[in-house]
């Protein structure tokens, strides 16, 4: 296996061996937030609008779609399943990315947030998926990655007897993170953009869910040469099991991409400092972090994902644990906004 070499070429070239099938619009834009940033002593805001990706309402999952559907198309798939929360960014831009191919999307929504309302049900994501007519499966329960992805298979074969060709894109932190590899080409993207303008960044701030993100973002940094600190929010679970998470990721890329990561656990930076009371649950600093970014920017955040990373982003801020310049990596979700809707404006 080879050392990273901090050789752009040899990391691109190697992710060119895993079939892609392009579907974002990139590079998406890197913005100051100037009016933000005369909020938070000592930092310089900027953001990179993974918003903007384009398909189905964009995101950040649609750069990991791109390798998911292409290794769909490259095994002639028709039919695409994913598993989700029930307002899962991730399941309708699957559908989307489905669509856009020619294919059938089924996807499982799970029971992952306690006491939601009517609106959660039936708005935002959940109104895309029916409108871009994906076929909709419930599961009872939101923390059993095993049990949906089991669950997922089951449905994959009774679409395979009845004719169709399944790809599963799975949940459980034991597959390979496929997605991830798009965050690698996005930390190539930043570094050319930051090169172009001669910026430099001290700190990448990202919403680590599924960790597809986080740690694509932080492979592809180091193995491209770069020393910005990134550190994930985690909307999802504590700070030391997503810390776990994300080392597994690592380890899993560099046996993929077979490069020998220098990456150490110092590297790996956590914080569940705005998780609580768990996950799609609203509280005080998300709040604050949604309606901030959007008086002083005109910048919508989703409530599950962005703010939560946003109000994370505040915190470090405020205690001085991050100055000079810091980039909060948008990762997308607002039409999750509509499914929140009622519980929004019940919290303000
Ligand atoms: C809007 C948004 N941001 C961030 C994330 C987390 O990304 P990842 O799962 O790659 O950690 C998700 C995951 O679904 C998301 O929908």
């Amino acid at each position: 296996m080879n050392d990273f070499d901090n050789d752009h070429h040899s990391v691109l070239q190697r992710l060119a061996t895993f079939p892609r099938c392009r579907l974002a619009h990139v590079p998406t834009p890197l913005e100051a937030m100037e009016r933000l940033s005369t909020r938070l002593d000592g930092v310089a805001l900027f953001v990179k609008r993974d918003d903007c990706t384009g398909l189905g309402f964009g995101g950040n999952k649609i750069r990991q779609l791109e390798y998911y559907l292409g290794q769909a198309l490259k095994v002639k798939a028709d039919t695409v399943l994913i598993t989700g929360a029930v307002q899962s960014n991730f399941v309708r831009a699957t559908a989307a990315a489905a669509r856009r191919c020619g294919m059938e999307c089924h996807i499982q929504l799970e029971e992952r947030v306690p006491n939601v309302d009517e609106l959660h049900r039936s708005s935002g994501n959940v109104l895309l998926n029916r409108i871009l007519g994906a076929t909709l499966h419930s599961y009872p329960s939101g923390e059993d990655e095993e049990g949906a992805d089991a669950k997922l298979k089951e449905i994959g074969e009774e679409l395979r007897q009845d004719g169709s060709v399944p790809y599963i894109i799975p949940l459980g932190a034991a597959h390979d993170p496929l997605g991830a590899l798009g965050y690698i080409d996005a930390a190539a993207e930043l570094l050319t953009q930051l090169d172009q303008r001669s910026l430099r960044m001290d700190h990448l701030i990202v919403s680590s869910g599924s960790g597809a993100t986080h740690a694509g973002l932080l492979f592809g940094l180091r193995a491209l040469g770069s020393p910005i600190g990134v550190i994930g929010v985690c909307p999802r679970r504590d700070a030391e099991s997503q810390a776990q998470r994300i080392a597994g990721h690592i380890e899993k890329l560099s046996n993929m991409l077979d490069l020998k990561s220098d990456i150490t656990s110092d590297d790996i930076r956590v914080t569940d400092v705005s998780l609580a009371p768990g996950y799609g649950q609203l509280n005080d600093a998300t709040m604050e972090a949604l309606t901030l970014t959007a008086e002083c920017e005109g910048l919508f955040l989703d409530p599950v994902y962005t703010a939560k990373a946003m109000a994370g982003l505040l915190h470090l801020a405020r205690q001085r644990e991050i100055s000079g310049n810091v980039l909060f990596w948008h990762t997308g979700g607002q039409p999750a906004l509509f499914g929140y809707g009622d519980a929004l404006t019940g919290h303000q």
